[in-house]
Order: C-alpha cells, then structure tokens, then sequence
C-alpha cells in the first residue's frame, strides 16, 4: 500500500518494544513507572499504524523468559495488562482493529485469559488493521507446541508424514493464517530477537532504533519505513516481486 507520502507501507511490521526500564531510571523513576509509559505508547502505535495502512502490527508484550523478573515487577505487568485490555478493547472497536494474542495463555490468571479470549472475539470481524500481541510468547516455545499437535495429527492419522511441509508446518504454528513480517523494529538498541518469532523471521527486513520505547511516535515509525524503503529486499539472492 501507498500512502500519500509515496512510502510504501510494509503489510506487517513486528516490534520488539524494548527499553521501558532504561526510560524509567534514567528519570529516576520505578521501572513499572516505564512499563506503564509503555503501554500508552502502544495503545498510540495501534492508531497510528492502522491510519498508517499497516494492515498487520505484531507487538512482543511478555516473553516465555520474562517470568524470570522479579515477582514484583512480574505483578505490575499483570496488572497493566488487566488494566490495558479493557482500554484496547475500545480502541480496537473505534478503529476496527482486530485483536489477536499468540503465546501460551494458560499460563495467566483465569480472568486475563477470559479478557483475551473476550478481545478477540468481540473484534474478530473487524476487517481493518490486524494487532497481534505476543503474550508469554517464545519462538522456540511456539515451535515444540506446533510439533506437538502435529504429532497428535499423525497419532491418530490425520496428518501423514509425507504431508509435512514448510507450509503444514506453519499452520500449525500460532501465526497460522497471518503473513510473514516484512518489517521487524527494535527499540533501544539491542541487537537479538530475544526469542521473537523464529520461524516467521527467516526473510524480514530489520530496524533497530536507540529510542526507548515509551519514546517511540509516529516519526520514529515513518524513519523505520523509509529505511524499509531504501532496502534491497533478496531472498535467497532474488530480488522480491
Ligand atoms: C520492555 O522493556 C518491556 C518488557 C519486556 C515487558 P524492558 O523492561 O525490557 O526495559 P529494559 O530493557 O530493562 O530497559
Ligand atoms: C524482549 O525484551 C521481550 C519483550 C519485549 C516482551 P527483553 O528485555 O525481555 O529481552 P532481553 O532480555 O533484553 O533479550
Ligand atoms: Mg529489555
């Protein structure tokens, strides 16, 4: 798609919101203080991607890893999340945005997973921008799960052997349906993908940028595609269509 600035608007742009933390210490502020600045920032980048014509915006909220912080901090991200779903709720019905988590939900609180399960049905015929939310989500973690139904399907003989490939194989994963990301953005700095979307990744073009993530606006994410612009998009040494 083509936006009135000639820019050519990548279909599905991954973030990595990075840096919530560092935000809050260096105002010498409680690092939930950040976490929380975080959450507007998101809330904002939804609006400003669907305006945009992004029509797929996936953002990593939690990781498989991120369990490790302490309970405290842990604690506050629950409790944002509770606070935030509700608020993106009405967003979601105001832009007709769809919402959709990936990760392993049965892990969170009974009444989160009921306020997911509630997101996604309630915005599900939205035919606007689809937001996709990494919640206790992991690459690898994503991987063995597909692996295991898979096996389940060849257990009771509704998969066979021969029929595995790279597509199969991806409608099993979580992203099953949504197209690869043309465009991954890292905020502050970070060079790793920190377990985000192994498999989905494999061609996607990537922006690392040192804003901090509550400091991310819509400038910073109009930088990240004119840099998408300027590049020579290959896979395996072919130029893209
Ligand atoms: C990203 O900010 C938010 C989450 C991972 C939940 P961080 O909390 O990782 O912030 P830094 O990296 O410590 O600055
Ligand atoms: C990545 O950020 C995970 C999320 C943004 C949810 P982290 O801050 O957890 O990643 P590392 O530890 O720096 O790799
Ligand atoms: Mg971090």
């Amino acid at each position: 798609m083509e936006n009135t600035e000639n820019r050519t608007i990548p279909e599905h742009v991954a973030l990595i919101l990075d840096g919530n933390g560092r935000w809050a210490k260096r105002r010498g502020l409680p690092r939930t203080m950040g976490h929380k600045e975080g959450c507007v920032t998101v809330e904002k980048t939804v609006e400003i991607a669907a305006r945009m014509g992004i029509r797929y915006l996936t953002v990593y909220g939690f990781s498989t890893e991120n369990w490790k912080r302490s309970a405290e901090e842990v604690g506050a991200l629950m409790q944002l999340f509770r606070f935030y779903m509700v608020r993106l709720l009405k967003i979601a019905k105001a832009n007709n945005v769809r919402v959709k988590m990936i990760g392993e939900r049965s892990r969170f609180d009974k009444d989160i997973v009921e306020g997911i399960n509630r997101l996604e049905a309630e915005t599900k015929d939205n035919t606007g921008m689809t937001f996709i939310i990494a919640v206790n989500y992991g690459g690898r973690d994503e991987i063995v799960r597909a692996a295991r139904k898979m096996a389940a399907d060849l257990e009771t003989g509704s998969l066979k052997k021969e029929e595995i490939t790279e597509q199969v194989f991806a409608s099993y994963l979580d992203t099953a349906g949504i197209p690869d990301p043309d465009l991954l953005i890292r905020t502050s700095g970070e060079l790793r993908l920190s377990n985000y979307l192994l498999w989905q990744l494999a061609y996607t073009e990537i922006y690392v940028t040192d804003c901090l993530w509550p400091d991310f606006n819509k400038e910073e994410l109009e930088k990240a595609i004119d840099a998408y612009n300027k590049r020579d998009r290959r896979f395996g040494g072919v130029k893209a269509k």
